[in-house]
């Protein structure tokens, strides 16, 4: 199977339960940590424009989708995934302006104009980078004039600075799967030719020593480069925000990057 793979079944299905599984932070979602996120970013990183709508970029279970929703956006969640589309029509409240479409971005017209937002958390740089340069062209094109675009990098601390090291973690009812009887080896390799972070991890559970592992390759970019392809595709007032949300983890899971780009 090739590495971060969205039309396979197999890798769907792993991220479809890191998203659900609520104990997790491995791309888990805890939804007072979503609402503290959303909350932090509207008050940081203020929308001016009156017309408000969001495109939310590999939406997957589609929590921040709705809570902007909640916030008077009218929201549209694409997901490659049946699953997570499945799942996130089946959570949202009727009362809600909030619409999934089950499609690959990639090759998907974007709605034109039609967004005030663009939103992309921790899905851009898990596109290869090609793809993803393309897909900078398209949003810019699908935003609303004055729209902003927000790139949310997957994890902390992957913006490329350090020479090829590997890491291994074990965590004990911490971190990835606490709160499920497992131990996590996570074995990192940060490849500076390549520009990406290649993680295995290897889930072992306690009681009954299986163990299932999850690969994923993350593309990095330097904070120079994020700033120069969202300029170079027209982007204006290009901004990096290291800050994040006050108490959005107990885990200290480390600072979000973020940067934004204005139509
Ligand atoms: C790590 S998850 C992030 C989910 C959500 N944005 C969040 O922060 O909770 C990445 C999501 O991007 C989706 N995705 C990746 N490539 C995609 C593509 N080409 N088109 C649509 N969705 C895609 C995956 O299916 C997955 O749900």
């Amino acid at each position: 199977m090739d590495l971060n793979d969205f039309h396979d079944e197999h890798y769907l299905r792993l991220l479809f339960d890191l998203q659900v599984d609520e104990t997790t932070f491995a791309g888990g979602r805890n939804l007072t940590s979503v609402k503290e996120h959303i909350r932090w970013l509207y008050s940081t990183i203020v929308d001016s424009n009156p017309n408000k709508r969001l495109l939310d970029l590999g939406c997957g279970i589609g929590h921040y989708t709705r809570e902007f929703a909640k916030l008077g956006y009218e929201a549209i969640g694409v997901d490659i995934s049946p699953l997570c589309i499945d799942y996130a029509k089946s959570i949202s409240p009727s009362n809600l302006d909030c619409h999934y479409l089950c499609a690959d971005f990639t090759g998907h017209e974007l709605p034109r104009n039609n967004g005030t937002i663009i939103y992309s958390n921790s899905t851009f740089n898990l596109l290869p980078r090609e793809i993803a340069r393309k897909l900078l062209e398209r949003v810019y094109e699908a935003l609303a004039p004055a729209g902003i675009f927000y790139i949310e990098v997957l994890h902390p601390h992957q913006i490329l600075e350090d020479s090829v090291n590997v890491k291994a973690h074990p965590f004990h009812n911490l971190g990835f799967g606490f709160n499920r009887p497992v131990i996590v080896l996570s074995d990192k390799m940060e490849n500076i030719a390549s520009q990406t972070i290649y993680e295995r991890q290897f889930w072992i559970n306690k009681e009954t020593y299986e163990v299932t592992t999850n690969d994923v390759i993350v593309y990095c970019y330097s904070s120079e480069e994020y700033t120069t392809l969202l300029a170079n595709v027209g982007f204006r007032n290009v901004t990096q925000w290291p800050g994040k949300p006050p108490k959005l983890s107990d885990l200290e899971f480390g600072p979000y990057t973020i940067f934004t780009g204005t139509k």
